[in-house]
Parts: structure tokens; C-alpha cells; sequence
């Protein structure tokens, strides 16, 4: 005989059932993530961070965005997160040969290709010289990320708002932020915000 543990006397799926279920359903990266609170990133340098196993750099440009882009540069794969912004707030540029890339990941100057020379486009131009760029929010004093990398990722995550608190029980004048590194699920966090 063979018995699915998974039902309940009445014939209903269990908890652990429907949360598998949901693990196997949901899209990981189609979602906003509170990455950091906003006072915790330097606005003056790249800032490192990691979300779902990626790398990621944090930046702000001088439109006063922030940017969020993977954390390595397509030439030797070093991570962007140890250059700089350059003085115009325009781009990042990697610590080790100086390329440039913009708020969309694109790459801009290549130090060691003459600019006039038709090169330096062609090699600015090429997919392998982009850096992948996510959409991002700033949300009740949150940066947030949706860590999609596919090319639909900006229009998809115009359908979803990030999951902020409600805003009769936050008091953002009398509170801050804090962010801890906790080795546990998102099972274990749900439940703790039950509380
Ligand atoms: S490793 Fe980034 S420019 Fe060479």
C-alpha cells in the first residue's frame, strides 16, 4: 500500500507539501529584494555585496541613482566592486586596466585602444564587453534589487511592488535600519517575522 504523508486526514496537502511546492515554483530572481539599507553604502565608492549566490556592485551615479551591476569585469573577470566612480559620476572603472562601464553596464573607454581608433568602438560595442545591470528602487530608506539578468528584467519588474512594511507601522523618523548576516533559510526568516 502506499501512503502520501503529504495529505492531511481531510485529503488536504500538508505545510511541508505546499512549501515544497512553492520551492519548486518560484522564480528566485524575478523578485525585489531589500539589499541594503541606503545609509549603509558609500556613495563616493563601489560597494560590494551578495544576493543569491551573486556578486554584486552598488554605485551611485550622478543622477543620483543607484546602480547595481555584477561584480566583475568582462576583460580578466576582476571585480568592479575594488575600482572607483570616475569624477564625473559617470562610470566605474576597473582597478586594473581602467575600463569604463555606465549605469546600463556598458562599456565606454578602454584605456588601451585609442579612442579615435575605430577598435575601441567595435570592442566597446561587443556583448562581451557588457556588464549585466539589474533594476533597482529605493524604498523605505531600502535599496532594492530585482536580480534578474534577463533582457525582459526592467519591463517584468515594473509589475511587482517591493514587499515594504506598512506604512502605519513604520515610523521611519524614530528608526533606522540594521542589517546581520543570519545563516539560515528563508523558511526560518518567514517564521521569525511571524512573530
Ligand atoms: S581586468 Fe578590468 S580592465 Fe582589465
Amino acid at each position: 500500500m502506499v501512503i502520501n504523508t503529504n495529505l492531511k486526514q481531510n485529503n488536504e496537502p500538508s505545510e511541508r507539501a505546499i512549501a515544497k511546492e512553492i520551492e519548486l515554483t518560484f522564480q528566485w530572481t524575478k523578485n525585489w529584494y531589500p539589499i541594503s539599507p541606503i545609509d549603509y553604502l558609500d556613495p563616493n565608492s563601489p560597494n560590494s555585496m551578495k544576493l543569491l549566490g551573486k556578486k554584486l556592485v552598488i554605485w551611485k551615479n550622478n543622477q543620483d541613482d543607484w546602480v547595481v551591476m555584477d561584480d566583475v569585469c568582462p576583460h580578466k573577470l576582476i571585480e568592479l566592486s575594488s575600482g572607483k566612480i570616475d569624477s564625473n559620476g559617470e562610470n566605474i572603472v576597473c582597478r586594473y586596466h581602467g575600463w569604463c562601464f555606465d549605469s546600463q553596464g556598458n562599456c565606454t573607454k578602454i584605456p588601451a585602444i585609442d579612442s579615435k581608433d575605430s577598435a575601441a568602438e567595435t570592442a566597446c560595442q561587443s556583448d562581451r564587453a557588457k556588464v549585466n545591470t539589474y533594476p533597482t528602487r529605493v524604498v523605505q530608506d531600502l535599496l532594492w534589487v530585482w536580480p534578474d539578468d534577463n533582457r525582459e528584467a526592467q519591463t517584468e519588474s515594473l509589475s511587482s511592488q517591493p514587499a515594504t512594511m506598512p506604512e502605519d507601522i513604520l515610523d521611519t523618523s524614530n528608526s533606522k535600519w540594521f542589517m546581520v548576516e543570519v545563516p539560515v533559510g528563508y523558511a526560518v526568516a518567514e517564521n521569525l517575522l511571524k512573530f
